[in-house]
C-alpha cells in the first residue's frame, strides 16, 4: 500500500475521534509488513492527562493482534506526532511516518528524523 492510500485511511477514521475537549480530531493508520492496516483516533477524557492520541491507539491495536518491533512499515497521521509518540515510533521500529504539518503539508520521514539521537537501554 502506497503512503498516499495509508493517509487516506488515517483522514477517513478522524471522524470517529472522541475529542469533545479539544476538538482536534486525528486520525492515524498503521502498515504492517503483511499488509494488515490498523486504525486508531484519539480518545480524550475530562480528566484531561488520561487521554490517548489516535497513533497510539492504532499502535496498540497492531501490538494487541500480534505485531512487535519490526513488523510495522509505515504509519500515517493527520496531525504531527507529539514527542511521546514519536518515541513510541522509535520503539516499534516504523520505517516511514506520514504526517500533516501544522500548515497542512503532507510529508513522509522517518522516526530518527522526528526523534534524533534516541537513547538505548
Ligand atoms: N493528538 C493526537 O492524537 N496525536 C498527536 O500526535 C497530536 C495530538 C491529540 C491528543 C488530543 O486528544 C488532541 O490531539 C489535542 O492535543
Amino acid at each position: 500500500m502506497e503512503d498516499r492510500e495509508l493517509y487516506e485511511r488515517a483522514v477517513a477514521i478522524a471522524g470517529r475521534a472522541y475529542a469533545p475537549y479539544s476538538e482536534f480530531h486525528v486520525g492515524a493508520a498503521v502498515l504492517a509488513r503483511d499488509g494488515r492496516v490498523f486504525c486508531g483516533v484519539n480518545v480524550e477524557n475530562a480528566a484531561y492527562p488520561l487521554g490517548v492520541c489516535a497513533e497510539k491507539t492504532a499502535l496498540t491495536r497492531a501490538v494487541t493482534d500480534g505485531c512487535r518491533p519490526g513488523d510495522l512499515v509505515a504509519i500515517a497521521i493527520t496531525a504531527s506526532p507529539c514527542g511521546g509518540c514519536r518515541q513510541w515510533l522509535h520503539e516499534l521500529g516504523l520505517e516511514r511516518v506520514t504526517y500533516a504539518r501544522a500548515g497542512g503539508e503532507v510529508v513522509t520521514t522517518t522516526p530518527a528524523d522526528l526523534l534524533p539521537d534516541t537513547f538505548e537501554l
